[in-house]
């Protein structure tokens, strides 16, 4: 069965000693308490604090993922990052097509797909995030988008490698807006993902994958969101950055 996930996404916030401290915190918190054997934890911090975090996930309950990854093998890329160089540093996970690079760095479906390539070329598995705008879901062209996105990014890949693959459905307007998708919201578009994969890669393919929500979860309505048959967890942005916030939606399964 597909599993459960919290992914934490830092973005480009804290100090070496801030991460320091809330590395600690969270470590000490995921101590005391039991999750179910399903669910995983994922930390994903800016890239001068990955050794860090692994050392802390060494002995903890976490583990490590990478914001973004070169689309590139190796080379002259200066200020790039390798899916081999994250492959040396055992990470575990990378997200790919955050809506921040897409609006920011104009990055493609091309080039998301060209990403999960090299991660899983390197062993890393990608967190692939999809979600249309705001003006796209106000005319209603929410799941043409996504479904652009799905297939632009991922339909190239063979059965065995989409089964490595975790999706993100996070709606940019509800990213770091306060404005979170309904429950009912996050369950169709999700549904509709597990949809576009079943259709390519069969039913007990898509059963496997799983998608979670982002945008605005916070454990005031992480269990709502979690609750729906189709959503597998949350990736999670400003809530990540404070443990007690955090750890409320990794317990809200
Ligand atoms: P917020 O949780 O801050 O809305 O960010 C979501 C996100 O973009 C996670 O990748």
């Amino acid at each position: 069965m597909r599993k459960h996930i919290v992914a934490g996404n830092w973005k480009m916030n804290m100090t070496f000693s801030e991460a320091d401290e809330l590395l600690d915190e969270l470590m000490s918190e995921l101590e005391k308490v039991t999750l179910p054997r399903d669910t995983q934890v994922i930390v994903c911090p800016p890239f001068p604090y990955i050794e860090m975090a692994s050392d802390y996930a060494n002995d903890s309950y976490f583990t490590v993922g990478a914001q973004d990854v070169s689309e590139h093998e190796k080379g002259a890329y200066t200020g790039e990052v390798s899916a081999a160089m994250l492959e040396s540093c055992e990470i575990d996970y990378c997200i790919v097509g955050h809506s921040e690079r897409r609006a920011y760095h104009g990055e493609t479906d091309a080039q998301v797909a060209a990403k999960v390539d090299q991660l899983l070329a390197h062993n890393l598995k990608p967190i692939v995030c999809v979600g249309e705008v705001l003006e796209e879901r106000e005319s209603g062209r929410q799941q043409e988008v996504v479904k652009r996105q799905v297939e632009g990014g991922l339909f190239h890949l063979d059965a065995n490698q989409i089964q490595q693959v975790v999706i993100a459905y996070e709606p940019v307007w509800a990213i770091g807006t306060g404005k979170t998708a309904t429950p009912d919201q996050a369950q169709e578009m999700h549904a509709f993902i597990r949809s576009l994969l079943k259709e390519k890669y069969g039913a007990a393919v898509a059963d496997e994958i799983s998608i979670l929500y982002g945008g605005s979860c916070k454990p005031s309505n992480a269990k709502e969101l979690f609750s729906n048959p189709d959503v597998d967890g949350g990736l999670i942005g400003g809530a990540s950055l404070k443990a007690g916030d955090f750890m409320g939606i990794v317990t809200s399964f």
